[in-house]
């Protein structure tokens, strides 16, 4: 693996271009390969078992293209299956996706915290960890919300449908007290407008594409893998249907993209 090796980027769907975004902020110069695992979107209501066995594929495949380091930008599959792929994989360089709990900790004024995020994520033990870890004193109140990433995988973002889709579960939070809340799923923040219209304007809405982008140009900056040179190449790839992934990819990013199906073997 070399400097000029891409990075690949996974999710079950689109949400991970949320995360692919803030990597390319930061890292303008990376080739990054994204794969959608849209035949198998939504991951948030599968067993754990069937998660750590897509996720396990598309490390595999990511290796196949020797890409320099993988990024799990889904918190559904790095609450399952961050530790099997590390397993899976001890040379590649394994970066995962978790709720921005600590920030939000520091945050909150009233000592209560929202969490937004997918039934996989919310019921796993890396969840209980984190809190436990980074938020004991603080009260933290969670809603799944499974209906909000297949608007998302739709490409509904704004407009009389999100906004009633969002209501309610803000308004559950909010009047139980949070003043800070949580984008616990990457498929989150494309719906931010709305949620942030619901929650009241002071309210911070926080994501995790940043602090990853962060990370991973830390960790490749230790390991000499930086890529110098010209603006890197984006590719996309899925397990689903390639125009629609090309076509939502485009109004997500606001570039004309196209994307490509994943060979036969990975889907
Ligand atoms: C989903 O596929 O249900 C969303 C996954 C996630 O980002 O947690």
């Amino acid at each position: 693996m070399f400097s000029e090796s891409p990075i690949g980027i996974y999710d079950s769907g689109v949400g991970g271009l949320s995360v692919l975004r803030a990597i390319r902020d930061a890292l303008p110069h990376e080739s990054l390969l994204y794969v959608a695992d849209s035949a198998h979107v939504p991951y948030g209501e599968k067993t754990r078992e069937y998660v750590e066995r897509r996720a396990g594929a598309l490390a595999d495949y990511f290796v196949s293209r020797q890409a320099k380091a993988m990024v799990v930008a889904c918190n559904t599959a790095t609450a399952a299956a961050i530790a099997p792929l590390r397993q899976r994989h001890p040379g590649l360089l394994i970066i995962g996706v978790e709720p921005a709990i600590k920030p939000a900790a520091h945050l909150t004024h009233s000592g209560v915290v929202g969490v937004f995020a997918t039934t996989g994520t919310l019921a796993s033990p890396k969840f209980a960890a984190l809190i436990q870890r980074e938020a004991p004193e603080v009260r933290i109140l969670f809603r799944p919300c499974p209906e909000w990433v297949r608007l998302v995988e739709r490409g509904v973002l704004h407009g009389p449908e999100a906004e009633a889709a969002v209501r309610a579960p803000v308004a559950e939070l909010r009047e139980a007290g949070a003043d800070v809340l949580v984008l616990g799923c990457t498929h989150f923040p494309f719906l931010r407008d709305a949620i942030q219209a619901a929650a009241g304007p002071g309210v911070p809405l926080l994501e995790t594409g940043a602090p990853v982008a962060r990370r991973l140009r830390h960790q490749l900056q230790e390991r000499g893998l930086l890529r110098a040179g010209g603006p890197g190449a984006l590719r996309l790839e899925t397990s689903g249907a390639a125009g629609s992934l090309g076509g939502l990819a485009s109004r997500l990013l606001g570039q004309a993209l196209a994307a490509d199906t994943l060979p036969e073997r990975w889907r």
